[in-house]
């Protein structure tokens, strides 16, 4: 059993920095997308023993430290009441948007065995065959909260943030059910086997410090002390989340995931005596192979001063990365960062 993964969110000494990257099962893998080639997304998302296969595929191409449960963060919204879509290049839709009293309160705050079984079963089929840690995940409240608000992405959140600044009380009541629901499911998710739990915050980068402060980041830390009776290590990543680390620190998470805008050494000053995870752009996976080396060797370099270190990318990969680039980086972490 390889537990580099787990040693480095604990703060413990590691033989070497151990590596994974988000969303590193997905279509810029082959594989991947001949498994997706008869099926779609949200149905893959529903049967165990492909989600089991698609898990396990990077874990045996990249030979990266940790697995990361193939699924999305938009499951349990579905499992809330709201129907959602995948429709190819478009990204994920709620025809049906939340936005007033009626809408919030139709949601419900399921049962994750009863309405996400296949999750849990997808987790407990995992831990039979892996020999790196499992991370289990879900969005944060805020960033689940915008899909819900404005039907799907968006650029500018004008829902979102016309919910927050012109019914504060309807916007909180949204947030404390997508974060009881959250609580329930990663809950479940760790009695199911999971090793360690991350909360991607995608979409929180789109906030002044003070409505971090005020309309999210409460929410986060809400779910992390709730989950603090697993023992399990638990990951807050606030993409474009640079203004943020102070604050993200303060969720209580045991590790802070970074985005690239970020030099790392500045990062672990601001978020004190505990591991942190990134940072490397996702494009820089095009550099040469020794250029791509080189910057590697400098972020492991500017780590060394962290409470624990987890390379990834500084968000997810590409879907038209060449998956020999996302190798010649794993190995370059493996080999580079070995003392
Ligand atoms: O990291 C992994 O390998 C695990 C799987 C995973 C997926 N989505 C699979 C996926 C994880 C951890 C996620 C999280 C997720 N989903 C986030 C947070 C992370 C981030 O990137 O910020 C968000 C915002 C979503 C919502 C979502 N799901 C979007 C916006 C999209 C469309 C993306 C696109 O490029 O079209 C998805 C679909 C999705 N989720 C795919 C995968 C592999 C592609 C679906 C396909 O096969 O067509």
């Amino acid at each position: 059993m390889n537990d580099t993964f787990l040693k480095a969110c604990r703060g413990e000494a590691t033989d070497y920095t151990p590596v994974w990257m988000m969303r590193q099962a997905g279509r810029y893998l082959p594989e991947y997308r001949q498994v997706r080639g008869s099926i779609s997304f949200l149905e893959l998302c529903k049967t165990p023993e492909l989600c089991v296969q698609v898990t396990l595929q990077p874990v045996e191409r990249l030979d990266v430290d940790a697995a990361i449960l193939f699924s999305d963060i938009l499951i349990p919204m579905e499992a809330m009441g709201l129907p959602l879509e995948f429709h190819d290049g478009r990204g994920p839709i709620f025809p049906e948007t939340v936005r007033d009293r009626a809408g919030v309160e139709k949601l419900i705050v399921p049962n994750p065995e009863e309405t996400m079984g296949f999750v849990m079963e997808t987790i407990r089929l995992l831990r039979r065959e892996l020999k790196v840690p499992l991370i289990g995940f879900a969005g944060a409240p805020f960033t689940c909260a915008t899909y819900l608000i404005e039907g799907g992405s968006s650029k500018a959140f004008w829902e979102t943030k016309k919910m927050m600044f012109t019914a504060p009380e309807l916007f909180h009541q949204l947030m404390d059910k997508i974060s009881r629901c959250t609580t329930a499911y990663l809950l479940a998710q760790a009695r199911a086997g999971a090793q360690a739990l991350q909360l991607f915050d995608s979409w929180a980068g789109i906030l002044a410090p003070c409505d971090f402060e005020q309309y999210a980041a409460p929410y986060a830390a809400r779910i992390i002390s709730e989950l603090q009776s697993t023992g399990l290590p638990i990951i807050y990543f606030a993409n474009n989340g640079a203004t943020l680390l102070e604050q993200s620190a303060a969720t209580g998470a045991n590790v802070i995931g970074i985005d690239w805008r970020i030099n790392i050494g500045e990062a672990i000053k601001r978020i004190g005596p505990r591991a942190i995870q990134g940072n490397i752009d996702p494009a820089a996976l095009l550099l040469p192979a020794e250029k791509l080396r080189e910057r590697i060797k400098n972020l492991l370099d500017g780590a060394r001063a962290a409470r624990g270190h987890i390379f990834n990318l500084g968000h997810g990969i590409h879907q038209f990365t060449p998956p020999e680039q996302a190798r010649i980086a794993v190995d370059a972490v493996h080999e580079l960062s070995r003392r």
